[in-house]
């Protein structure tokens, strides 16, 4: 599952050119120090492992989790960092390329002062749809946080935000980017563990969207008991940049085909990647490009970048070669198991009776050892 996974390097640049790329609503003159004039001062993050910098290490479900535990955190940064990753996340590329601070984990902080830096709202685990109507469905999950919590906590920094600058709140919001990370293929994965069937799965694609949709422009309705003007989603607390990444190719992450072997047919040739997983995630990327483009129209105003981590992975596993990765993309570098996916849950990657970590990439691309891999415990790509 994505409790824990990684640097997409080839993915980062993409985003950033994205963000580069995409017209700013408005020049935010940041009068702090003589940085000069900038665009952005801080980010708003959301997701899953994928994006989490420190929640879930905090978070009593997930706490003392794997991932809070060597190798993880080995290449960044010297140390276990709450990260599912043996290195930096595309978030902490994105902090990197804007020069903002990096955002404080939500459940690390208190004040309005701690969140003013940027807040990283994502928890790994997490779904995008409630578990509660994952469950009406015969789907389980193992971390009770959602995109509506998400979305919950966002508010309440907003609250805070408000209670102690009214006046600025409104230019703290445009001045922010709003990075939604991948978010749901945990929901797809507790999906197939639950019923192996890619229809069951697919079938979560609308809601999914749906889910995503309204964290970024209107209360949930299924908040019932809360006030409507209490809950504002992104867009309405005055959002003004929002990138949302797309899927990634689920049938490439070592777990997939590990835990479903199928015949000759069901992998495609040119990556050894599980097609129907594959062809679930190009559904859901399709479904959010069209919600996306629909808020394009109904917000003008606002600047909605999709992020591709789909292609860039595909290509990288493709020919991992030209991306400084060894021969055997699909194979989780850290964990055991063997085979071409070295993946097993009981010997999950920082879990007793892995196998040592790989050898440290070499910090130049293209260069790496062989022993260098895309994956990283079972769905993060990495190494
Ligand atoms: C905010 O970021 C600045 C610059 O990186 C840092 O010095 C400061 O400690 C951060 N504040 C909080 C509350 O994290
Ligand atoms: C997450 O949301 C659910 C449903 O609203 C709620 O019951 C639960 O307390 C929330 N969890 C956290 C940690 O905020
Ligand atoms: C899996 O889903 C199919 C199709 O909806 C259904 O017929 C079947 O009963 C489900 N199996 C399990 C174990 O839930
Ligand atoms: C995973 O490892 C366990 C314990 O070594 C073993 O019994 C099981 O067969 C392995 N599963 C697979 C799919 O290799």
């Amino acid at each position: 599952m994505a409790l824990f996974p990684a640097s997409l390097p080839a993915a980062v640049p993409l985003l950033l050119i994205l963000l580069v790329a995409a017209e700013p609503p408005a020049a935010y003159a940041d009068t702090d120090g003589d940085r000069g004039m900038k665009w952005y001062s801080r980010v708003f993050a959301f997701g899953n492992s994928l994006t989490d910098t420190g929640n879930a290490a905090v978070f009593p479900v997930t706490a003392g989790g794997p991932f809070t535990m060597p190798p993880y955190g080995e290449t960044y940064f010297g140390h276990p960092s709450g990260r599912a990753s043996n290195g930096r996340l595309i978030v902490d590329f994105l902090v990197e390329g804007l020069k903002v601070p990096q955002p404080t984990p939500y459940l690390t902080g208190r004040t309005a002062a701690d969140f003013l830096n940027g807040t990283n709202f994502a928890v790994g685990g997490a779904t995008a749809l409630d578990p509660a109507f994952l469950a009406s469905k015969g789907i389980v999950t193992f971390v009770p946080i959602s995109l509506s919590n998400e979305t919950s906590w966002f508010e309440n920094v907003v609250q805070l935000i408000k209670s102690s600058d009214y006046d600025q709140h409104r230019k703290i919001m445009a001045s922010s980017v709003f990075y939604v990370g991948e978010i749901s293929v945990n929901d797809y994965f507790f999906a197939l563990m639950s019923n192996n069937s890619v229809n069951v799965a697919a079938s979560l694609v609308p809601h999914i969207i749906g889910a995503i949709r309204s964290a970024l422009t209107l209360r949930r309705p299924w908040i019932q008991s809360t006030p409507s003007s209490s809950i504002s989603a992104m867009i309405a607390a005055g959002a003004r940049t929002v990138a949302v990444s797309g899927m990634l190719p689920i049938g490439c992450e070592p777990q997939q085909p590990a835990l479903f072997p199928g015949g000759p047919g069901d992998y495609d040739p040119a990556t050894g990647c599980i097609a129907r997983f594959n062809d679930l995630a190009e559904l859901h990327n399709l479904a959010l490009n069209k919600m996306l483009s629909e808020l394009r129209l109904a917000h003008p105003g606002r600047t909605l970048i999709y992020a591709d981590i789909y292609r860039p992975v595909v290509s990288a596993v493709a020919s991992p070669a030209s991306y400084g990765f060894g021969d055997t993309p699909l194979a989780a570098c850290c964990g055991g198991g063997g085979g071409p996916y070295n993946f097993n849950f009981s010997t999950f990657c920082a879990t007793p009776g892995r196998l040592p970590a790989p050898t440290r990439p070499s910090s130049s691309r293209g260069t790496g050892s062989t022993s260098r891999r895309l994956q990283t415990g079972s769905s993060h790509a990495t190494c």
